[in-house]
């Protein structure tokens, strides 16, 4: 890319670029410890005996798991808990709390400001350099920056920066990680600069024959000096669209402002994620001070009182998910190759939408989100002033929540897949009769650094806020569950439409199914599992089907935000109340190990209207269960299908609406029989013709491991993940469904062993060691590209059955 730049636009300009602006990573080779230690900011100090570490790096993932770590003993209200109560694995049993130093050194220019930007620092950051305290920042999923300019070396060389950072216990509800998790920056500018997030660019007329596109560009320390900013406006294939030139002075600190007219443009969607990029370089007379790149996207968003939303025009319902930002074996690390694999089986699915669950996301998250054509909802606190975690944010709500919103805001509203912002989730200060104060001032924050998009608030204690005018104030209604009540809200309130801004929280372990097979709330078994028969739920949630219903049956629904695409470490529910080795979450359309369950194919027939699905449920593999009723679920998105169980006909079964609400979108037959043998299932279309059909088998002994990836090359980046997919197979390659023998891995050759993960939230093997136990016959191993090309070899063995072998090329 920096050849042909050379190459195209000239050396003398490319060099006078890197002298105005560079940026770098600070990756490899940072020194890390735990623990409190005195004078670790100093540059005198001897950090040699310390671990040598990459980040990002999250130091609590590596475990040990133990009932012991973060215990809390709470009542959760939100729960209808009025008792407090031990809570086990709330935060995954991992050891994230405590003090992390991390040290580093890094090269600065002389006479140019130099800038630190952190991604995330879990948390309450303490930022030194060359031994004077920087910044502190103590959210640890905001990115914010701190200017050095004053205390760096007047070489440049050898400048310490050492990072303190500290987590309470009792600080939070889920897993959050801990350390330098997300990627820190070193910016160089001149004096005369565009600061960090120093642009906004709207997009005021949008229509097929022109858009017309605003930028406004904040210009630091230029005083009274005349400024020349010239910016092109690319398209996706870097062809200049629009140019224009204009000089002028910085009028009392107010951004620069440039129009602009795009002829044709070319709408961003989820569909059609297509992106522009704003590149300006900023002039005094011939000398360039600075070249800034802004990317966005054309693109039209209105929410309509009892019409709903419209992306471009067209009405859409949010398909969505919310997710926690941990990558389950990877935890909070992040890692743009798993952000992507994550994506990819959502977009599968049909999502087309995410929701940050309940924290700022990483920003490669939300770019990857722009590119592959996700819209965004994001939000940045889980509490207020009033807390819900002793150690909380409330701790620091008063004093940083408006720094915290405006870096959020600042740093994402160019981005043209973020179509709304939530103020919170499930706050305590909802109940409160003066909370609707707290959410204006919030909201009001949001409106003024960016007017384009609406707010919401994912809200729970329905009839309170109905009641004390909390939801009344907001741009957008959303409810957490209670769909049962969006009829008396949508009457109630003055916006007329509905959000389900957090629904489902159904619990299912992949590849487990309990009889009888019943709609319950808050269903435990000795085994710490839930069925994946899709009926299970908390006594504060329900099953998918309710919320498809009412996106469905309404025009004023926006859609939803599922809890949750992926299952995440911690909050094991139900199995949270001293209930010792569960250590993740349940909710996941997707396990921890980035398998999808059967859940996945529920939504992906309801959501994805392009692919066939055609998925039976349960396994067939019961022995012991012989002449029993076991029931046959079929996921589809065709109306109707038949099952044959070793060729006998149970009748066709068709989608309808009499009846449950799980009638309308699954054929249940609730007689199936289990014989060992074949269940085969033939999907008819509307006319009633045949037009798919599905088998799944009684496995025989196991026999082989089978491992296979989507990834056909890695790149030689030294950061690329493939997620193996490792099944342990009869020796006609079905399914062993009830195999969990333990698997050890060897990789070779131009890579490493990174992970493995199967997904069972009661299994305490360690992510980072290379074997784990199979579940349900299944587990993931995730291998990462060296820096140099060739071939990765892993090797998985286990006893009794034939090694697996797969192969796969670093480019
Ligand atoms: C919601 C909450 C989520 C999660 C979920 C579990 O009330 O907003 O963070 O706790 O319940 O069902």
């Amino acid at each position: 890319m920096k050849t042909f730049y050379l190459m195209t636009m000239g050396f003398c300009l490319a060099l006078n670029l890197h002298a105005q602006r560079s940026e770098y990573l600070l990756e490899k080779g940072w020194k890390f410890t735990k623990g409190e230690v005195s004078n670790a900011e100093m540059p005198a100090f001897n950090d040699a005996k310390w671990e040598t570490v990459d980040i990002p790096h999250d130091w609590a993932i590596f475990g040990p798991f133990d009932k012991n770590n973060d215990l809390q003993n709470v009542a959760v209200t939100q729960n209808f808990e009025t008792q407090a109560s031990l809570k086990t694995g709330r935060t995954g049993g991992l050891p994230y709390v405590g003090i992390g130093w991390y040290r580093t050194t890094f090269h600065s220019t002389p006479g140019k400001q130099t800038t630190l930007i952190f991604d995330g620092a879990m948390s309450e950051a303490r930022v030194f350099v060359n031994g004077k305290e920087a910044c502190f920042w103590p959210c640890g999923y905001n990115s914010f920056y701190c200017d050095v300019t004053s205390l760096v070396n007047e070489d440049g060389k050898n400048n310490t920066l050492a990072v303190r950072l500290e987590n309470r216990p009792q600080s939070s509800r889920w897993y959050p990680g801990a350390g330098l998790y997300r990627n820190v920056h070193v910016v160089t500018t001149e004096k005369i600069h565009v600061p960090v997030w120093g642009t906004q660019i709207t997009t005021p007329y949008v229509k097929d024959e022109y858009a017309s596109v605003c930028l406004r560009t904040t210009i630091l320390n230029a005083g009274k000096t005349e400024l020349t900013v010239v910016t092109d406006i690319m398209d996706a294939d870097g062809q200049v669209v629009s140019t224009k030139t204009n000089k002028g002075v910085i009028n009392h600190g107010q951004p620069f402002t440039q129009n602009f007219i795009v002829e044709r443009p070319k709408l961003w969607s989820p569909e059609t994620p297509v992106l522009y990029k704003a590149v300006s370089k900023i002039y005094s007379g011939d000398t360039l001070l600075d070249t800034y790149s802004t990317r966005f996207g054309i693109r039209t968003i209105e929410y309509i009182a009892d019409k709903g939303f419209y992306l471009n025009g067209k009405r859409r319902k949010f398909q969505g998910v919310c997710n926690h930002h941990d990558l389950g074996p990877l935890g909070a690390a992040i890692n743009v190759a798993a952000l992507r694999h994550q994506l990819t089986l959502l977009k599968e699915m049909g999502c087309d939408a995410i929701r940050t669950s309940h924290n700022m996301p990483a920003p490669e998250l939300v770019e990857l989100c722009d590119e592959m054509g996700f819209m965004m909802m994001l939000e940045p606190f889980d509490e207020w002033d009033i807390a819900k975690c002793d150690n909380g944010y409330h701790r620091f709500f008063n004093e940083w929540a408006e720094k915290d919103m405006v870096n959020m805001l600042r740093q994402y509203r160019n981005n043209p897949c973020v179509v709304m912002w939530s103020i919170g989730n499930e706050v305590p200060t909802q109940w409160s009769p003066e909370g609707y104060k707290v959410a204006k001032f919030l909201q009001d924050i949001c409106h003024r650094e960016d007017p384009t998009r609406p707010v919401t608030c994912g809200m729970d204690q329905v009839k309170s806020v109905l009641a004390n005018g909390f939801a009344a104030m907001l741009d957008i209604p959303g409810l957490n569950y209670r769909a049962h009540l969006y009829d008396e809200a949508y009457e109630r309130l003055p916006q007329n439409i509905i959000l389900g801004s957090e629904t489902s929280s159904t619990v299912s372990s992949r590849g487990v199914y309990k009889f009888p097979v019943e709609r319950k709330a808050g269903a435990m078994y000795d085994d710490h599992q839930s069925s994946s028969y899709d009926l299970e739920y908390c006594n504060w949630s329900n099953i998918p089907d309710i919320d498809f219903a009412r996106a469905e049956d309404h025009e004023w629904t926006i859609g939803q935000f599922v809890w949750t695409g992926f299952d995440y470490l911690g909050e094991p529910s139900p199995y949270d109340t001293n209930a010792w080795p569960n250590h993740s979450s349940m909710f996941g359309i997707i396990d921890l190990a980035s398998i999808p369950k059967d859940r996945y194919y529920l939504y992906r027939s309801v959501w994805n209207k392009e692919a066939e699905t055609l998925h039976i449920l349960p396994h067939w593999n019961w022995e012991g269960r012989e002449g029993e009723k076991t029931p046959v679920f079929v996921y589809t998105n065709y109306p109707s299908a038949e099952l044959f169980i070793n060729g006998k006909s149970y009748g066709r079964q068709t989608k309808h609406k009499n009846g449950t609400v799980e009638n309308r979108y699954r054929l249940m037959w609730h007689d199936a029989v289990y014989q060992p043998g074949e269940v085969r299932v033939v999907a008819y279309d509307e006319q009633g013709n045949p037009v798919a059909e599905k088998t799944v088998r009684t496995a025989g002994k196991p026999h082989h491991i089978e491992l296979v990836t989507d990834r056909s090359s890695l790149q030689a980046d030294g950061k690329d993940l493939a997620y193996f997919t490792l099944r342990i197979v009869d020796k006609d390659g079905n399914l062993c469904p009830n195999d969990g023998r333990l698997v050890s891995f060897k990789v070779k050759g131009a890579g490493k062993y990174r992970a493995s993960a199967n997904g069972d939230p009661t299994c305490l093997d360690l992510f980072h060691k290379p074997e784990m136990h199979a579940f349900g016959g299944m587990l993931t191993v995730i291998v990462q590209s060296g820096e140099k090309t060739g071939e990765i070899e892993l090797q998985a063995t286990a006893k009794g059955i034939k090694t697996g072998t797969i192969r796969i090329p670093v480019k």
